[in-house]
């Protein structure tokens, strides 16, 4: 097959492992060269041309190239939409009441459980397809609206059917601890046994999951129970995440940095000692401002105190139907900016190369380097502190993922 050319960009910006954070290598008149699904060469279009002088071009439509955005923590696959919890908190009920109540999370599972697998394949493949819209390329994708075996497995096939059949990479990730399903209110140990002894191996078995989180929270998993889990799933050579001192501060940071997780999520309510323990262990912390925006709080996670002690910080959707609902990067982005003071230029590694070793892809994705994978986004703007700037809106042009363009604005 003929290698690509992408040509006609404003010019390419992008992390880079060699940079440090912050730094971004921005190159004007280049081109790329794509072979089969990597980035073979960037260099200017006329060197460029000349070295590969059967190469088909794509018209890069005056526009910047940038790494398609790895989200690192979704949970797209439920049945039913929430949007009477959503007027219930604007009405002034807490998002922990209204879990308390039997709603949130709960209230997912018990219509997941109703509907079909071919029902719940065609919803998620809706809106998985919506992040490609918006520039992502990669999503790590969270089972736990299922909460039994069967129900669990269910929705971690479903992942499996989109990635086959739709052009992002999913990531899987098993969270059986996302909550104590109802008929387990009144014997969560038990609940607990069923994930270590029943689910971890099932999932592993059948290799549904690379990666395994828990909701660690209070009325949610505690710490004990958290580390049981997760070294259950480590035993079963799954990856750790955690979903650490959201609501909080239990200290889920200290934990996943003693369980050797490859990121811990959340953190509004990280501890000094968990950002220290987070640091000299290389976990990524994820951060979903997202979430604490769509919950309407005041308070966010403090990147700023966490970048200053050396973090690494990536940024996620959390896409969900309880506490964020929304696909679109661009708008994390916007977020990260004026509610955690993060750099147009830190919300791009954050979103790109960080959120990539978030998901343990770092080799792979998250930059435009030679030998990664062609995962482009073109976005329609005069310079890259535009995306965050021009706030709520979509300016992807263009995206390419592994060599091929898969969505293309005509307007
Ligand atoms: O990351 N925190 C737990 N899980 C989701 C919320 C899920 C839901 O409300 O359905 C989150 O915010
Ligand atoms: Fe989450």
């Amino acid at each position: 097959m003929n290698p690509k050319i992408l040509t006609h960009l404003k010019g390419i910006v992008t992390p880079r492992s060699d940079l440090i954070f912050n730094e971004l290598d921005i190159r004007e008149n280049v081109a790329i060269i794509i072979n089969g699904t990597q980035i073979a060469a960037i260099d200017s279009a006329d060197v460029l041309k000349q070295q590969y002088p059967d190469a088909t071009e794509i018209h890069g439509q005056n526009c910047w190239a940038l790494p398609g955005f790895v989200d690192p923590h979704t949970h797209p696959v439920f049945y039913k939409t929430r949007e009477e919890e959503f007027e219930m908190r604007i009405l002034g009920k807490s998002y922990e009441e209204i879990a308390a109540q039997g709603g949130g999370i709960r209230n997912s599972v018990r219509a997941f459980r109703k509907a079909s697998f071919q029902q719940l394949v065609e919803l998620t493949y809706q809106r998985i397809s919506q992040f490609i819209e918006y520039g992502t390329t990669t999503i790590e994708a969270k089972s736990g609206y299922g909460l039994s075996l069967e129900d669990e497995l269910k929705s971690l096939r479903i992942l499996k059917k989109i990635s086959e059949n739709l052009p992002i990479t999913i990531v899987p990730t098993f969270l059986g601890a996302h909550e104590v399903p109802d008929e387990f209110r009144d014997k969560r140990e038990d609940y607990i046994e069923l994930i270590i002894k029943e689910m971890i191996p099932a999932v592993a078995e059948e290799n549904l999951a690379e990666f395994c989180d828990v909701f660690t929270e209070k009325n949610v998993f505690s710490i004990p129970e958290s580390e049981k889990i997760l070294q259950a799933a480590k035993d079963h050579d799954l990856k750790l995440k955690l979903h650490a001192d959201e609501l909080s501060p239990l200290g889920g940071a200290e934990l996943a940095a003693k369980m050797g997780a490859i990121s811990a999520d959340h953190l509004l309510k990280v501890s000094d000692k968990g950002i220290k323990a987070m640091r000299d262990s290389g976990v990524t912390a994820v951060l979903l401002p997202g979430t604490a925006f769509f919950l309407g709080k005041e308070h966010y996670a403090p990147a700023r105190k966490m970048i200053r002690h050396g973090v690494k910080v990536a940024l996620a959707t959390d896409y969900n139907p309880g506490s964020s609902f929304t696909q679109n990067m661009n708008l994390i982005l916007s977020l990260a900016c004026t509610q955690m003071k993060m750099t147009p230029a830190e919300t791009i590694w954050a979103s790109t190369l960080h959120s990539a070793g978030a998901i343990d892809r770092l080799k792979q994705l998250g930059s435009l380097e030679v030998g990664k994978k062609a995962d482009i986004v073109l976005q329609q703007v005069p310079n890259y502190q535009y995306i965050p700037y021009h706030y709520g809106m979509n300016h992807v042009k263009m995206v390419i993922r592994h060599g091929e363009v898969i969505h293309h604005r005509q307007n």
